[in-house]
C-alpha cells in the first residue's frame, strides 16, 4: 500500500520532520520562503495530510487542489487567522488543528519584554548607543514610566495573557481584563485580577496589553476612537497579529501624544512596517518574535506532526480546531 503524502510548505524543525517521515512520504518545500499560490496549489495536490505555517493562505481553492484524499491541514502556530475553517467544516472530511499551550510562555515573555522596552525606552536608549549620539548621565535624561503599582490592562485572558499577567504581577503590576467571558475564579485569584469592560480598560489602564485571536470580531478592535479612549500617559502592547490595531491610527495617536507608546512584534502587512512607525522613538518594533525560541518553535513544529499524524493514523489529534464526525 503506498504511504500517505504528507506536504510540509516550508522546513519546520528536524524532530517534526523526523516524526512526519516514520508515517508518509514528505514533501518539504525546497523554498526558504512562502510557497507562491500556484506552487501551493501544485505542492499539495494528492496530499493526505498538509502541515502549513501562518503565511499560507488555506481555503476552498487550496482544498480542492489538494483534492479527495486530503485528510487533515496541521497548522504550525497557534493563531489561524490564515485558514477558512469554516471552509474546511463544510467539506467534513478534513480535520483543521493548531498549536495552542506549547508556545505560551515564549510569547509572554516577549509581551513582558515590550512592556518594559516601551516604558523605559530601551530601544531609543539603544539607538543612541549605536549612533554614537553624544550622551551623559543626568538626574533627567530619558526618564521612562515606571510600572511597579500601576495598572495592566489585558484584552484576552487566554493562557498568553494569564502567562502575561503573572509576569506583570510579579513586577509589581496590578491586574484588569476584558474579554468575551469572566474567567475562572480559580484564575481571577491567582492573579488577582478584576474583570473590566473594554471601555473602562481602555480607560484606566497604563499599559494595555492584547490577546485576543484575530477574527472578523477583532480586526482593527484598536482604531483611532479606541486608541482616543486610553489615557495619554498609556501604552499599547500588541503579541497577537497586527490587523488587530489599526496601524495607521496608531500611527497617528502616537505622533499626536495620544498615548505614550506602543511595544509590537506584529504588524498589519507584514513583513512591511507602516513607514510612520519607522520614524517614531515611541515605537519598538520587533519582526514577530513571539514564538521564536528554538525549544518552542521545536514544541510546535512536534505538536502539528503529532496532530498530522494522529489523524493518518486514524486517531483523534491532540489539539482539533475542527473535527470530521
Ligand atoms: C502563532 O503561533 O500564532 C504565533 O504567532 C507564531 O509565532
Amino acid at each position: 500500500m503506498s504511504q500517505p503524502r504528507i506536504v510540509v510548505t516550508r522546513r519546520i524543525p528536524q524532530p517534526a520532520l523526523d516524526l512526519l517521515a516514520e508515517h508518509g512520504d514528505v514533501w518539504l518545500s525546497p523554498h526558504d520562503r512562502p510557497l507562491t499560490r500556484e506552487e501551493l496549489f501544485d505542492a499539495v495536490k494528492g496530499a493526505d495530510a498538509i502541515v502549513c505555517l501562518l503565511h499560507d493562505q488555506i481555503d476552498d481553492e487550496v482544498l480542492d487542489a489538494a483534492g479527495p484524499r486530503l485528510k487533515v491541514i496541521a497548522n504550525v502556530a497557534v493563531g489561524y487567522n490564515n485558514v477558512d475553517t469554516e471552509a474546511i467544516a463544510r467539506r467534513g472530511t478534513v480535520w483543521f488543528t493548531n498549536t495552542p499551550a506549547v508556545l505560551t510562555e515564549a510569547t509572554a515573555d516577549i509581551a513582558m519584554a515590550l512592556i518594559l522596552m516601551a516604558t523605559r525606552r530601551l530601544g531609543e536608549g539603544e539607538r543612541v548607543i549605536r549612533s554614537e549620539t553624544p550622551w551623559v548621565w543626568s538626574m533627567f535624561y530619558m526618564l521612562g514610566a515606571g510600572i511597579q503599582g500601576k495598572t495592566l490592562g489585558i484584552v484576552g485572558l487566554g493562557l498568553i495573557g494569564q502567562a502575561t499577567a503573572r509576569r506583570a504581577k510579579a513586577f509589581g503590576m496590578e491586574i484588569i481584563y476584558s474579554g468575551r467571558r469572566q474567567a475562572d475564579p480559580a484564575i481571577e485569584q491567582e492573579l488577582g485580577a478584576r474583570y473590566v469592560s473594554f471601555d473602562e480598560l481602555l480607560e484606566t489602564a497604563d499599559v494595555v496589553s492584547l490577546h485576543c485571536p484575530l477574527n472578523a470580531e477583532t480586526k482593527h478592535l484598536i482604531d483611532a476612537a479606541r486608541l482616543q479612549q486610553m489615557r495619554s500617559d498609556a501604552f499599547l502592547i500588541n503579541t497577537t497579529r497586527g490587523p488587530v490595531v489599526d496601524e495607521q491610527a496608531l500611527v497617528d495617536a502616537l505622533k499626536a501624544g495620544e498615548i505614550a507608546g506602543a511595544g509590537l512584534d506584529v504588524f498589519e502587512e507584514e513583513p512591511t512596517v507602516n513607514p510612520g512607525l519607522l520614524e517614531l522613538e515611541n515605537a519598538v518594533l520587533i519582526p514577530h518574535l513571539g514564538s521564536a525560541t528554538i525549544e518552542t518553535r521545536t514544541a510546535m513544529g512536534v505538536l502539528a506532526a503529532t496532530n498530522a499524524v494522529a489523524v493518518l493514523g486514524g486517531e483523534e489529534p491532540p489539539t482539533p480546531v475542527v473535527r470530521v464526525g
